[in-house]
């Protein structure tokens, strides 16, 4: 099989056609949102899920975020408190996921959830919701790469990656944030906002419009509470090494905002993130960053150091997740499986 490639922005109702198909024969499909490329299936079907699953080779405990077109749909599944309310309202469609209660007379299917009674549901903006609106189903979407690969941010970094797996890739362009939702979780009795996995809607923007903090577990806990998302293999090929001041000849240079870093002009490569410190843009290249630094041959990537806050949080996360020691396994999974 060798996927075919629509794209979205020249065939517009042929790729929302051929998309409805393909997902009404319970195949996967790779979509453009505007966070990373997903691999969708329908969310009610057993047999569409499982491709997914067998498709990226992810361990079946790890649970998807099911995609949602708009409130309305949301509220068939799940059931909103004031806050989670009130953050979808503000904040969808966009790069927000937020863990509801199910609602028991639900029909996705458990294996999207992986038997919790809880549910991921997101509302991706642009051609994923009006595709999602012409299924007029929840579209089940991790994102569309191999488990333990960096994610795609592009339909060429998807079909060098799936493409012999699946049918058909709707290609978008460039994802325009880069990195995964935020996935946040609300405290129905408090109202307080847990953050389970930092993303492309900053921390502190969710605050601002909660008029609420937002709480962070420490320590290792805090990289996210669901079932299998510990350990870390989002990784490249090369070895990758954080808070780069210095490099060896031959490494890769990743760096941010111009930095200085001795020795880089002996570097295999050098890729700025943002030459003007823009964390959005550097967001929106670091996964594309990644694969050429990998690319390059080097066999390691030095990266130099990132601010921590907006935006700054998920690219720290996806990082400290590339730089975290491989074992080889794929046991344990990552929320970017
Ligand atoms: O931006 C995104 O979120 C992308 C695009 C395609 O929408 N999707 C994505 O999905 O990153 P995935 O499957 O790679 O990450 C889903 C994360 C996993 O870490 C999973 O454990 C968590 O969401 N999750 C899903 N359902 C959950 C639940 N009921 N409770 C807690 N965590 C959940
Ligand atoms: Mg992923």
């Amino acid at each position: 099989m060798k996927a075919e490639i629509i794209e979205t922005g020249v065939e517009p109702q042929r790729a929302i056609r051929e998309g409805v198909r393909v997902l009404g024969e319970g195949l996967a499909v790779a979509i453009p949102t505007e966070t990373v490329y997903g691999l969708a299936a329908d969310a009610t079907r057993a047999d569409a899920i499982s491709r997914i699953y067998e498709t990226k080779g992810r361990p079946r405990f790890n649970p998807l975020i099911s995609h949602v077109c708009d409130i309305a749909m949301a509220e068939r599944y799940a059931v909103f408190d004031p806050v989670s309310r009130q953050l979808a309202e503000a904040f969808w469609p966009g790069p927000l996921t937020i863990i509801l209660p199910l609602k028991p007379d639900s029909i996705i299917h458990s294996l999207a959830t992986a038997g919790l009674d809880t549910v991921g549901l997101r509302c991706p903006a642009g051609f994923a919701n009006e595709l999602i609106r012409a299924f007029d189903r929840p579209l089940a979407a991790p994102s569309a790469n191999t488990s333990g690969k960096v994610s795609p941010t592009s339909a060429r970094h998807v079909m060098d990656d799936l493409g012999s797996k699946i049918p058909l890739i709707l290609d978008g362009g460039a994802s325009k944030v880069g990195v995964e939702s935020t996935i946040v979780r609300v405290d129905p009795e408090t109202g307080t906002i847990l953050l389970l996995r930092p993303g492309g809607l900053a921390a502190e923007e969710i605050a601002r419009a909660a008029g609420r903090g937002i709480t962070r577990r420490a320590g290792p806990a805090a990289i996210i509470e669901a079932p299998g998302m510990l350990a870390s293999h989002y990784a490249p090929g090369a070895a990758v090494r954080l808070d780069a001041t210095a490099i060896e000849p031959g490494e890769a240079l990743i760096r941010f905002a111009g930095a200085t870093i001795t020795g880089m002009e002996h570097a295999a490569i050098v890729l700025d993130l943002s030459s003007s410190g823009d964390l959005a843009e550097a967001a929106a290249n670091l996964f594309d960053y990644l694969k050429r630094a990998d690319a390059s041959g080097a066999a390691h990537i030095a990266v130099s150091a990132i601010p921590d806050e907006g935006l700054g949080e998920a690219i720290n996360d996806r990082l400290a997740r590339a730089a975290a020691p491989r074992d080889g396994s794929h046991e344990e999974e990552t929320d970017n499986g």
